[in-house]
């Protein structure tokens, strides 16, 4: 089983974990890190700031180049307090320029200790059913040219090859499709 939650600071101890099994932030590829404010750094303190980052890209369409966005951790089991914690999957409620071109609707990114168990696979699929609830009827995924776990990850949840622009793999997935659930 896999869930989304929300970053919380009561799950700061799992969140640091897993950050720390990244090896850093440098490592995180996916996660959205780069649309945030600032790094996470593994304490308390740390996952303090990285909620309240999270909870700023909410709504505001930050400088222009940042867009509206929600921040989910994946849990590994159904979510519920004291679960332990996956990976990043980060939703852009819309695309600017860049979006369209390079990034996507969603990035996604499984800790190493915990991947191909299909939390990725699962985790894609809710985040395609967040999409739709949010009114999206179809989402952009991308992955680089030769990342071929994100590749499978991608194409195991209905995802539509349309292009290949500047190295990166655009596929569309549908919200309304079977694995929207
Ligand atoms: C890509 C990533 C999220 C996949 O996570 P995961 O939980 O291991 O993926 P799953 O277990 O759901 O597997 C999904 C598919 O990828 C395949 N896969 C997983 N790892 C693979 C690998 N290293 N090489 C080839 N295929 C791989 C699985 O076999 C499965 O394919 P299938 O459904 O055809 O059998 C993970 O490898 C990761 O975090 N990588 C670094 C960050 C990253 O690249 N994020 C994506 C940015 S676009």
């Amino acid at each position: 089983m896999t869930a989304l939650v929300a970053p919380d600071l009561s799950r700061w101890q799992p969140w640091a974990a897993m950050v720390e099994d990244f090896g850093g932030p440098d490592e995180m590829h996916g996660s959205g890190y780069w649309h945030l404010d600032g790094d996470p750094v593994p304490t308390r303190t740390g996952c303090a700031a990285f909620v309240t980052m999270t909870e700023a890209t909410s709504t505001a369409d930050l400088d222009g180049t940042r867009v509206p966005s929600t921040y989910f951790w994946i849990a590994a089991q159904d979510g519920a307090p004291g679960d332990d914690l996956v990976g990043f999957l980060h939703l852009r409620h819309t695309l600017n320029e860049w979006l369209f071109e390079q990034g996507g609707h969603i990035g996604y990114s499984v800790r190493p200790a915990a991947r191909r168990r299909g939390h990725a696979s699962r985790a894609l699929a809710l985040g395609v059913s967040a999409a739709a609830r949010l009114g999206i009827d179809r989402v952009l995924v991308t992955c680089d040219v030769g990342n071929d776990a994100s590749r499978r990850t991608i194409e195991a949840g209905g995802g539509r090859f349309e292009d290949e622009r500047q190295g990166k793999l655009r596929f569309w997935i549908p919200c309304d499709g079977p694995t929207a659930g």
